[in-house]
């Protein structure tokens, strides 16, 4: 078998066997196939698409390429979660602990920021001591004892979705429905859990832009987890602007510590009700969502939502200090106002934006090498729907780096449109994707 039929096949827009996409994968995975001929074959395949069956295969192809983690010796359904990315999505941090103290085990492997997007280990980092380096022992008895473990990807978890990500990201070739699902659905078959809720992200901020899209997306992710037994639930949700008010890193875990004791914001508390009742009806735990819905609400009011948060930091090091006083938290050094410069409503905030104005703070990596500012972020203080005066405070941009404060404003200022009258709000849900079908009755209001 050669690399370059392979290449002119999917140019020639025809339909590649089971055997020319393992040849292509775990060729590329093992170094025999270089990027130029691997970044063809993407380019193609973005073109040309993969259909079902090419997908799957891709999807087998990629968790064949590394270890397959057994999660056998930890007790009860192991339930995992998974967002496509987005802007100020700290629903990890939350929905943790929250259906652990549901009595679900939660063992989960989380990444690190993207681009424009954020990413759960570097916010936890925020706490000092915190750490996803631990031995597998360790990782099952914490999810054992506590409910919840997050560690980070291994290299012997799906090797070829490191190196065909990266190259995508280099490539321009990441939005492509087929490419995508592979990349996540390989994680999450590879690392083992009976039962996975997808959150896929629609908008501005997100890989997808068009709820057509996104639903086509939680099709083809569904199809797959469900072909290979693993029950999957996915929830279409809104990335128009970026989740609650908080972007960054130590400044999110102070967001996501309000919402695990009820004070969160609307939208970040309601996303986490409804991916984390899902969470519970995929673990059989309950069989209506009021019912999952009001348990989790029960474990916020009780305290045992943050209680659980609380001994997960401590199983994995870090400093319970800084969770129960914030301000022990990384604080900045510099914080300044973006004021708005017109009366009217709040019509839009672009995400992808104020994520990238983020990474500029020094919240987020410009490079693979790049070092965090933990205290770095951006707290925005109008959302959309919100009425703002002339010379009002639209956002706080937080860093340790007093240079980047200018152009990081001039990039919140270009994200917000303000427009006299109220705007229509879009749904925060959208619907969900499951093996019963698609169901848009769910949609539910910011
Ligand atoms: N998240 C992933 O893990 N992979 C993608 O391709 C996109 C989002």
């Amino acid at each position: 078998m050669r690399i370059t039929d392979i290449i002119l096949k999917k140019r020639n827009g025809l339909k590649l066997s089971k055997e020319e996409i393992d040849f292509a994968v775990l060729g590329f995975a093992t170094g025999k196939i270089p990027d130029y001929q691997f970044a063809a074959l993407l380019m193609s395949i973005y073109f040309k698409g993969l259909d079902r069956d090419e997908t799957v295969e891709l999807t087998k192809a990629m968790v064949n390429s590394g270890d397959v983690i057994d999660l056998s010796a930890i007790k009860g359904v192991k339930v995992d979660k998974h967002s496509t990315g987005g802007v100020g999505d700290k629903t990890t941090l939350i929905l943790g602990p929250l259906v652990a103290a549901a009595g679900i085990k939660v063992p989960k492997l989380s990444g690190r920021g993207l681009g424009h997007t954020g990413g759960t280990i570097d916010k936890l980092e925020a706490i000092s001591g915190f750490s996803v380096d631990m031995s597998q022992e360790q990782f099952f008895k914490n999810v054992n004892e506590i409910g919840l473990a997050i560690g980070g990807q291994t290299k012997e978890l799906v090797p070829a979705d490191k190196k065909i990500y990266a190259l995508r990201d280099v490539t321009c070739t990441v939005d492509n429905i087929s490419l995508i699902a592979g990349s996540v659905m390989s994680k999450k078959i590879a690392s083992g859990a009976d039962k996975i809720v997808l959150d896929v992200k629609v908008g501005d901020g997100a890989f997808m832009s068009t709820t057509e899209d996104a639903f086509q997306l939680g099709k083809v992710m569904v199809d797959i987890g469900e072909g290979v037994g693993r029950e999957t639930v996915a929830v279409i949700t809104d990335m128009n602007q970026p989740l609650g008010h908080a972007v960054g890193n130590a400044i999110e875990v102070v967001e996501a510590i309000a919402t695990l004791k009820g004070n969160g914001p609307k939208d970040l508390h309601d996303l986490c009700m409804e991916l984390g009742s899902q969470m519970l009806l995929v673990s059989g735990l309950y069989s209506a969502k009021s019912e999952a819905q009001a348990c989790l609400e029960k474990l916020i009011k009780s305290g045992a939502a943050f209680a659980k948060f609380r001994a997960f930091i401590q199983a994995q090091g870090g400093n319970v200090e800084q969770v129960d006083d914030i301000f022990k938290l990384p604080q900045p050094e510099f914080s300044s106002e973006v004021v708005s410069p017109a009366e009217g409503y709040v019509h839009k905030i672009g995400a992808r934006n104020i994520g990238l104005a983020s990474v500029v703070l020094g919240a987020g990596r410009e490079t693979k090498e790049s070092k965090i500012d933990l205290s770095a972020g951006i707290y925005l203080n109008k959302k959309v729907g919100d009425s703002v005066k002339k010379g009002e405070s639209l956002a706080r941009v937080f860093t340790n780096n007093k240079e980047k404060t200018g152009p990081a404003k001039e990039m919140i200022l270009t994200s917000y449109v303000i427009l006299p009258g109220k705007p229509l709000l879009n749904p925060l849900v959208y619907g969900t994707v499951s093996a019963k079908g698609i169901n848009k009755e769910v949609l539910l209001k910011c």
